[in-house]
This record gives C-alpha cells, sequence and structure tokens, in this order.
C-alpha cells in the first residue's frame, strides 16, 4: 500500500552541524518525486531521515514532525526496524550480499524482519519481487547461483526485487543509476515508472533528464555555502520546475548554469 509523506519544519543533524533546515514538503502516495540539487545540499541526508536510517551515524538526530500516513515516524515507542521494513531503500551502488544466492538476497529482508516462510510462500514471494524487478526473465534459471556473478544494473534490479521482496509502502532510492549504464539506466526507469502504481517513490538524482523522464514532482534543495544548512527551495510539479520554477536558484540549475 503506498502511503502519503509529510515533513512539518524538519531540521537535520550530524551532531552540532546543521545540514538541512525547515523542510516543509508533503510527498504524495503513488507517485514519484524526484529530489535534485547541487553536491552536499542535503539530499541523501534528507532522504535517509525518511527510513530513519539517518540516527544509526553517532551523533546523528532531527527536529520536527515526518508523518507516514498521518502517523509520527519519530514518535516515541516506534521501533525503527519496523519503519524500515515499511519504507525500504535502494543505494546508489548495487549491494546485494556477494555470497549469498540470487534467491536469499530477494529474500533476505524478510528474514531480517525475522518472519517465518515456508519454501512455497518463499518461492512465490521470489518469482513475484524478481517479476516486478524485471528481472525474473534474465535470473530464473539461476536462482541458486550468487548475487555477485550479476552485471551492475542487475545487481541493481536485484536489490529493487529486495527491497520490493518485504511489500513496503515508500521505496526510497538515492542515485539509483549512478554507477549503470544507458541501457541499464533506462531498464530502472522503466521499473520505476511502473513501481508508482504501488508504492510511494522518492529518488535523488543529479541526472536533470531522469529526474524529468520519471518523476511527477521534484523538489530542488539548495545550500548557501560550506557549513550553512541545505534547504528545500522550491518543489512542485516537475514540468513546472523544468519549464517556468518560481525561484532563479532553482531555474540556474535545472538550466545547468551552476551545481
Ligand atoms: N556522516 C556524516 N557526518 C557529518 N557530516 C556529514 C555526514 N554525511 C554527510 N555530512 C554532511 O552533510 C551535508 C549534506 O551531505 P549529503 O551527503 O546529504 O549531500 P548530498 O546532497 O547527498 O550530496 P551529493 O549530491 O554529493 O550526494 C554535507 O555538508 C556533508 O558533508
Ligand atoms: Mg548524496
Amino acid at each position: 500500500m503506498s502511503k502519503r509523506i509529510d515533513a512539518i519544519d524538519f531540521n537535520v543533524y550530524y551532531s552540532k552541524f546543521l545540514a538541512v533546515e525547515g523542510v516543509n514538503i508533503s510527498i504524495e502516495p503513488k507517485s514519484v518525486t524526484a529530489f535534485i540539487g547541487p553536491s552536499g545540499c542535503g539530499k541523501t541526508t534528507f532522504l535517509r531521515t525518511l527510513n530513519r536510517m539517518h540516527e544509526v551515524i553517532p551523533g546523528a538526530r532531527v527536529e520536527g514532525k515526518l508523518l507516514l500516513d498521518g502517523d509520527d515516524i519519530y514518535a516515541p515507542g516506534v521501533d525503527p526496524v519496523s519503519v524500515r521494513s515499511t519504507i525500504g531503500m535502494v543505494f546508489q551502488r548495487p549491494n546485494p550480499f556477494p555470497t549469498m544466492s540470487i534467491r536469499d538476497n530477494v529474500l533476505a529482508g524478510i528474514r531480517l524482519n525475522g518472519k517465518r516462510i515456508s519454501k512455497g510462500d518463499a518461492d512465490t514471494i521470489v518469482e513475484k519481487s524478481l517479476r516486478g524487478a524485471n528481472l525474473w526473465n534474465e535470473v530464473k534459471d539461476r536462482l541458486e547461483k550468487p548475487g555477485s556473478g550479476l552485471s551492475g544494473g542487475q545487481q541493481q534490479r536485484l536489490c529493487i526485487a529486495r527491497s520490493i521482496a518485504v511489500e513496503p509502502d515508500v521505496i526510497l532510492m538515492d542515485e539509483p543509476c549512478s554507477a549503470l549504464d544507458p541501457i541499464s539506466t533506462l531498464a530502472i526507469e522503466d521499473l520505476i515508472n511502473e513501481m508508482k502504481d504501488q508504492y510511494t517513490v522518492v529518488i535523488v538524482t543529479h541526472n536533470m533528464q531522469q529526474a524529468a523522464r520519471v518523476s511527477d514532482k521534484t523538489a530542488f534543495f539548495n545550500i548557501a555555502g560550506t557549513g550553512k544548512p541545505g534547504k528545500l527551495i522550491e518543489y512542485a510539479e516537475t514540468s513546472t520546475i523544468f519549464s517556468t520554477p518560481r525561484e532563479k536558484a532553482t531555474e540556474d540549475y535545472v538550466s545547468g548554469r551552476f551545481g
């Protein structure tokens, strides 16, 4: 089930350093939202707060509210591990477990959540997730072979299969195509397009064409200078951000004048 995300007056710190300041954003369910902006403006930092991955760094903390369908995921008593199974994440570098089989990679998240499943159910989940990640036909005859034997693009789709196997509500992707060739990139973009029927998808990208191709809405983050916090400058329909943005900084960025 796809869910809505609302950040309200949200600040993100690494110890005393305020890395991201004052974010207010509503991310729609069943949509793709792109985060863009120059290096160091806090895209990864903010993305990682959305499933409580940020706080695994010593001294890292947040202020403000972060609501998933109205429920604050930072409320006292909320288990970060259960948040992470509801809100999955795909990283910049494909990171399948190298010695684990393709099949076990897909099931890794489910096992991590401590769920016991029968072999029949596991087979069903493996096929469904790999089909969902557009990888099934390429790997169905070698499910017991290690995940590291796949190409980079296949490994990234395996990581997407692993993240959808747990049936999350939201999938976060941090530059998921930056290590991939153009063909694999298009395969992932097609997949992202299909995924929005079922999930809330948030993707960080440095590729303007990619943001324009895959996202419904775009959030532009910027930073005033070194040591200053990153801020959300403008958030609107992707077509608006790329054609008639409200802010000069957005226009400069999307037209390649800086960043
Ligand atoms: N573990 C950390 N400890 C302290 N500061 C950090 C840490 N990770 C990131 N930062 C700082 O937080 C700020 C935002 O970094 P972040 O990685 O979120 O930027 P980004 O927008 O994702 O950049 P890029 O486009 O290069 O990936 C930067 O000033 C960075 O140096
Ligand atoms: Mg980053």
